[in-house]
């Protein structure tokens, strides 16, 4: 048992990590399978009795009725790792929150989608009451020692709201979307960008997916608010703050081992017969413009003009995954993305083939991973993305050999070297990938993917939180030692 007195962790992110299902007249959870979740779990499993939380308690924004929430039973709470404290808030105005300020300006502008940003005071003013609203429930239930850990572009007013009223606050946040450089976060309104930087340097300490980001972040903060900093370390007039880099990892045993599991060899199998001999592209992705999948398909297409003896011997098995159906830009994506998939199948199919197959759902975890496995090529190419663990997931998931082509403007370009890397918006050398990917041979595969797996067995989620939390630690060590100076 270590030493330090324990203490909480308080996580606060848009989402709680859960959903509540209406099955047989029983009220049922979903666990859902994000990276925060599967890094909470895997810390406090490998931990065991050494780690420094007594308890961690989650706050999040609830998408059920409080009605569903109080017939959840206790049984099925106290089987979570955490202690969730779902936030109900009124529709109107949570839906200008998010479905306005988040994902109709920040989301396009941090992903270098300027053109597409929706500029509405109505919708900053939501995202402030939403924020205040998440900072005064961290305020309604932080005790002395707890370490609060803020989550996400969503929330970037939070820390300082926090601070505003408990100075001495451990306070930690983590972005998980692209910083962009400072030429495109300066296109945000006044004082909008004022008030984010403001609200960002309320933490001790800010953690982003990249060094790039960081680099961005730092320069913007000089720019913005004219605070230097020293290896990292910016230098405010009472205090000290870092930016600091942590690659966001996956549970990578959980992937490794699925291509072992009785169920996901028989979904292999199946899909093996399905497609005889022929290779297989795979590409799975939210419904995002950031995920490029219209330039992919274009890329896929010009890859079937220059190489007809590839044609027939191919198919490309598209997964795209439901998201954020309200907002406009997102429902024309689903139409152009299904228009290009139809002008190529009705282009090149012939009676015995199609070359793109495609599905809008999810798929579960037996399927998803019995695809990275089979899969010849993961063809990863999103226009921008923070990290994107799609590329770790196909990476840990291979139990032989395998390609990945990965965008190099996914964060996670930075950490897998080894993958054909491209530029996603120029079809030309998509096309010519897709090509070097399907003719290289098995021993330069296996080598690569098994470097690749080395590498994210290095780093897996719960690494990436016991890493945050150090560091953290170490920022508030620091801090002290330099008052008491
Ligand atoms: O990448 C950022 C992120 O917020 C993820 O945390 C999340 O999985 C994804 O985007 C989808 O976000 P939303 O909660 O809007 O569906």
């Amino acid at each position: 048992m270590s030493n330090e007195k324990p203490r909480r962790l308080v996580v606060v992110s848009n989402r709680l990590p859960f959903q509540l299902q209406r099955k047989n007249g029983k009220v049922e959870m979903r666990q859902s399978d994000g990276g925060l979740v599967s890094a909470l779990k895997s810390y406090f499993e490998n931990e065991a009795d050494d780690h420094k939380f007594s308890s961690v308690l989650w706050i999040g924004s609830a998408e059920f009725s409080e009605k569903r929430w109080t017939s959840i039973s206790k049984r099925q709470l106290e089987s979570l790792p955490y202690q969730p404290n779902p936030i109900f808030f009124d529709k109107k105005l949570y839906n200008k929150f998010y479905n306005g300020f988040c994902n109709a300006t920040l989301w396009p502008l941090f992903h270098y989608f300027p053109s597409f940003v929706e500029f509405d005071n109505d919708t900053f003013k939501a995202y402030e009451e939403v924020n205040r609203i998440f900072a005064d429930a961290v305020c309604n239930c932080i005790q002395e020692g707890d370490v609060v850990w803020i989550h996400d572009y969503q929330l970037m007013l939070v820390p300082s709201m926090i601070r505003q009223k408990y100075q001495h606050a451990i306070i930690g946040f983590f972005l998980h979307i692209p910083f962009p450089s400072f030429e495109i976060f300066r296109l945000l309104n006044r004082p909008w960008k004022e008030k984010i930087i403001e609200g960002l340097l309320g933490a001790d300490l800010i953690g982003f997916h990249t060094h790039e980001y960081v680099q961005h972040f730092l320069k913007t903060v000089r720019m913005i608010k004219g605070f230097d900093h020293h290896f990292r370390t910016i230098l405010l007039p009472d205090t000290t703050v870092k930016a600091e880099m942590f690659p966001l990892g996956i549970d990578f045993n959980k992937f490794a081992s699925a291509s072992k599991r009785d169920d996901v060899i028989e979904i292999k199998n199946a899909i093996a017969e399905n497609f005889s001999s022929k290779k297989i592209i795979f590409s799975v992705d939210r419904l995002d413009y950031t995920k490029g999948v219209n330039h992919r398909l274009k890329g896929f297409e010009t890859f079937l003009e220059r190489y007809p003896d590839w044609r027939e011997k191919v198919v490309f098995v598209l997964v795209v995954v439901p998201s954020r159906q309200i907002i406009s830009k997102y429902n024309e994506r689903k139409k152009m993305i299904e228009e290009e998939i139809g002008r190529i199948n009705g282009k090149y199919s012939t009676l015995q083939w199609q070359p793109v197959i495609y599905r809008y759902s999810n798929l579960s975890f037996q399927e998803l991973t019995a695809m990275y496995d089979v899969a010849d090529i993961g063809l990863i190419t999103p226009l921008r993305d923070g990290m994107n663990l799609v590329a770790k997931e196909y990476v840990a998931s291979k139990s032989d050999k395998g390609v990945l082509i990965l965008s190099e403007l996914a964060g996670a370009a930075n950490e897998l070297g080894e993958a054909i890397l491209v530029n996603p918006f120029d079809r030309d050398e998509l096309a010519e990938s897709i090509f070097r990917g399907l003719n290289l041979d098995d021993d330069t595969q296996r080598l690569s993917i098994q470097s690749m797996q080395a590498r994210l067995q290095n780093y897996t989620t719960s690494d990436w939180l016991s890493d945050f939390i150090q560091q953290l630690d170490d920022v508030k060590q620091e801090q002290r030692s330099q008052q008491t100076n």
